[in-house]
């Protein structure tokens, strides 16, 4: 199939790259002209694992090309794909004007009959919208004659960060929202070659039913996070909690790992648009409003805790690594790691951070004064307190007998369970988990 799609980043590339390499020709377009210009090149534009190997695969094989320019591509499309961002207002509802743009922008220039799908995360009732701007701008570009020829359908994404690509390519579900059976049909065979259960289902259903997966992980950190802070207070450990009632299955032990709380570009406004969903429609939504207030405190009490064991942080030194807001990318968007260097630099401490690949982004929005080591040791030199802000798994792989001789303190608070198992105290270190003994 032809499939023209629509915002290069996260999600736009990495499926892009996913259903070139399914055996579709695809183009992606994007408004950035350094990102295209960049792909163009056969650069990635941001960090992924396995993606700089697929873009040069799919590049080489004809099957990808990149543009600025929609109206020149958009004619030759069986699939037009919306994948641009939806991030939150300040008041947290969805700022949808990315998404309407592009609407606007396929109904001026398309010319035969298409599915558009929208990938982005959008709300209850945005598709129809989208439809109606399609063929309201179709309809001003004298085609009204093909309004009816287009078909929308809401297909989510469910990739995440760090494992993008297999997770594009082996998916948990494909869900498929659409009203149209042909247009169903279509959407099943543009998936042909990826192996996952099809859940067809209508358009809300689909649009809806993103937000509550995401506001359900969201919720099981949070709750997860609770019972961590009471278990420090009763003196029992989290990860034993989580070891039993993980093997449970209905439980399970997915997402219950306790520490700073969740970040990135999904969870927060995820959670917060559903919240202004279930809020615009009379409703108030009280356990999402915990999720977020008890993921915005755990960060406090992590700076808390250190506090508690430090003392005043004016002049302390402090290692942190880790700035993205997982491992595996580095994409700082909402990061906790950045939340709590900002805080630790208000209480006048003097950071040194380190991350192997978030240290660029990092800067453009952290104090000027945050400094940044070239290695996790380098980091490490002299410091009150070692931070483990991020899982990166080469954290785990770190020679600790090297760092202990670097650090004025040999003290380690890990805000993300990371390193609990290591027996770091055997060489030394006193160490914090969140809610570990
Ligand atoms: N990042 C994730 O892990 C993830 C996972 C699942 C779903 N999602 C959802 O997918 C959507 C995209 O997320 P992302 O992280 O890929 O966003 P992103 O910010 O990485 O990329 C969006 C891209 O869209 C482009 N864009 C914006 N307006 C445009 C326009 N008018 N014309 C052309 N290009 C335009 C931007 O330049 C940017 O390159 C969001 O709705 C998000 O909630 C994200």
């Amino acid at each position: 199939m032809n499939l023209v799609i629509i915002g290069t980043g996260y999600v736009g590339l990495v499926s892009g790259l996913g259903y070139a390499r399914l055996g579709h020709r695809v183009v992606c377009v994007d408004r950035d002209v350094a990102k295209i210009a960049k792909l163009d090149f056969g650069e990635a534009p941001f960090f992924e694992p396995g993606l700089p190997e697929l873009l040069r695969e799919m590049q080489e094989a004809g099957r990808v090309v990149f543009t600025t320019d929609l109206a020149s591509v958009i004619n030759g499309a069986d699939v037009i794909m919306i994948a641009v961002g939806t991030p939150a207002k300040p008041n947290g509802t969805v700022d949808l004007s990315a998404v309407f743009d592009v609407a606007e922008e396929i109904g001026k220039n398309l010319e035969h009959e298409a599915v558009v799908i929208t990938k982005s995360t959008v709300p209850v009732g945005t598709n129809r919208k989208v439809l109606e701007i399609v063929r309201k701008a179709m309809t001003v570009a004298g085609r009204v004659d093909l309004v009816d020829l287009i078909t929308v359908a809401s297909v989510p994404e469910f990739l995440a960060e760090g494992t993008a690509l297999q997770d594009f390519m082996k998916p948990s579900r494909i869900v498929i929202g659409v009203d149209d059976a042909v247009a169903a049909t279509l959407i099943e065979r543009l998936h042909d070659g990826i192996s996952a259960p099809r859940v067809v289902t209508s358009i809300e259903n689909a649009e809806l039913g993103k937000y509550v997966a995401n506001a359900f992980l969201a919720t099981k950190i949070s709750f997860i996070n609770e019972i961590a802070n009471i278990a420090d207070l009763v003196g029992v450990d989290v990860t034993e909690i989580v070891r039993s009632i993980g093997l449970d299955p209905r439980i399970g032990s997915h997402f219950l790992r306790a520490g700073v709380g969740y970040g990135g570009s999904c969870f927060p406004k995820d959670v917060s648009a559903l919240q202004q969903i279930a809020g615009q429609n009379g409703y108030n939504f009280k356990l999402l409003s915990a999720v977020t207030e008890v993921n915005n405190r755990q960060r406090e009490i992590f700076v808390q805790r250190i506090e508690e064991r430090l003392g005043n942080l004016k002049g302390r030194t402090l290692a942190v690594w880790g700035l993205s807001y997982k491992g595996g990318t580095d994409d700082i968007r909402e990061s906790a790691a950045i939340d709590i260097v900002q805080r630790l630099f208000a209480r006048g401490a003097e950071v040194v951070a380190y991350d192997p690949v978030a240290m660029v982004a990092a800067q453009k929005v952290l104090p000027e004064n945050i400094e940044f080591a070239p290695t996790a040791v380098d980091a490490t030199e002299g410091a009150d307190a070692l931070l483990v802000l991020t899982d990166w798994p080469e954290f785990r792989e770190m020679s600790f007998e090297t760092v202990v001789t670097h650090m004025l303190t040999p003290l380690i608070f890990d805000g993300r369970n990371f390193l609990a198992d290591l027996h770091l105290k055997d060489l030394g270190f006193e160490y914090y988990g969140v809610g570990t003994r």
